[in-house]
């Protein structure tokens, strides 16, 4: 048997003493005050490693155990004790280590999941329609009253629903590319609503009457009066018996409701491939009645002119009618066309349209 020495025995446990207590209050006095609850976690986890390698079974502590039976009888006792004495040191170590980290643990998950159920809550922001949104609205519910029924169609389109079936033949400079943002072969990006008329005409049949609103394309740079999308609202009516007269007076009666009752309207005689006769339409200028000064100053909106230039308009082409299966010798009917920006900048006094699309609320939020 190979007893060791009693003082072999001391130094032995003193050296270790030495050790592992250093190594538990690197665990134990660290600072854990400013630390995440991920970090003081991990510091927990630590602990629990650090006791399996103090106190496990291939720890130095344990080989110490073994090694009481080999000292010799008379100082067995007496290192049996201070071997036990140092184990329940560094047990106690671990322990208060492991108890300061729970703590802190449960301190930190609290914090955490604290709620205050006295704060007053957080209103949501809410928005508004956009300024043409509201315009087309207005209109629409005038026409509705009237007896039209919204449409809406696709924005991309044949060249048949874009041109052929709205009489507008090949070579015609509404069919030049740089005009219509064409997309695969024999499609392109609706330039106008005025296809919605073929549409609506094949699927409904007729009599029809319809007011189409939409977004429609154009290749065109923008500046303060032109956007490459920007919105139009198109109507339609056929019935027997329709004639100019109807297109005249439904065009008056809207704008007599949109801006008051004495606004008069004008006919141009124009042209449209889609429309024979032809015409463009304007109206008294809602800010100076038609007398073209407003304050004494000549007039912004008509610039002096008393009348708004608006839309086109005409009675819709027998060859749009035959198109849609319709017989021009029995139905006629009108049509007319316009855009929103142009409405919408001058009845805001709005120096450039592409303001609208800039989606700066500060701006947008003047218009509700
Ligand atoms: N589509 C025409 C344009 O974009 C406007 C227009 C003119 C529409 C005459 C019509 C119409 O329905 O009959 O300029």
């Amino acid at each position: 048997m190979d007893f060791f020495l009693m003082s072999e025995s001391d130094r032995k446990i003193n050296e270790l003493r030495a050790s592992l207590v250093a190594q538990i209050d690197v665990v134990s006095f660290l600072d854990v005050a400013g630390l995440s609850l991920a970090d003081v976690e991990m510091r927990s986890r630590e602990v629990s490693d650090l006791r399996v390698r103090l106190t496990g079974k291939r720890s130095e502590l344990s080989d110490l155990k073994k090694s009481i039976g080999r000292v010799s009888p008379e100082e067995r006792a007496s290192f049996a004790q201070a071997v036990q004495a140092f184990e329940r040191d560094v047990l106690s170590a671990l322990d208060s280590a492991e108890a300061g980290l729970t703590a802190r643990i449960s301190e930190l998950r609290t914090e955490l999941e604290r709620l205050d159920v006295t704060i007053p809550g957080r209103r949501p922001r809410t928005g508004h329609l956009h300024l043409i949104t509201i315009l087309r609205q207005k209109i629409e519910d005038i026409f509705v009253s009237m007896g039209y029924t919204i449409e809406d169609d696709r924005e991309i389109e044949t060249d048949y629903y874009n041109f052929d079936a709205l009489n507008i033949p090949e070579g015609h400079p509404a069919r030049e590319s740089q005009d219509t943002f064409y997309t695969t072969k024999g499609f392109a990006l609706r330039s106008q609503t005025s296809t919605v008329q073929i549409r609506a005409m094949e699927r409904r049949g007729v009599p029809i009457r319809i007011l189409a609103p939409g977004k429609v394309y154009r290749r065109d740079t923008p500046d303060m009066t032109h956007t490459p999308m920007f919105h139009q609202l198109e109507g339609l009516c056929v019935d027997k018996g329709i004639t100019m007269a109807h297109l005249k007076g439904t065009v008056t009666e809207w704008l007599q409701r949109l801006f008051s009752e004495d606004t008069v309207t004008r006919f141009r005689p124009s042209y449209f491939p889609f429309t024979e006769p032809s015409a463009e339409f304007d109206f008294s200028c809602f800010k100076c009645g038609g007398t073209g000064k407003f304050e004494d100053e000549r007039c912004r909106p008509c610039k002096g002119s008393g009348w708004i230039e608006l839309g086109g308009s005409g009675m819709v082409h027998p060859h749009v009618l035959k198109a849609c299966g319709v017989d021009p010798d029995v139905y006629s009917g009108f049509a007319f066309g316009f855009g929103l920006e142009r409405m919408c900048s001058l009845m805001y006094s709005l120096d450039d349209i592409r303001l609208m699309f800039d989606n700066d609320v500060r701006f947008l939020e003047q218009f509700k």
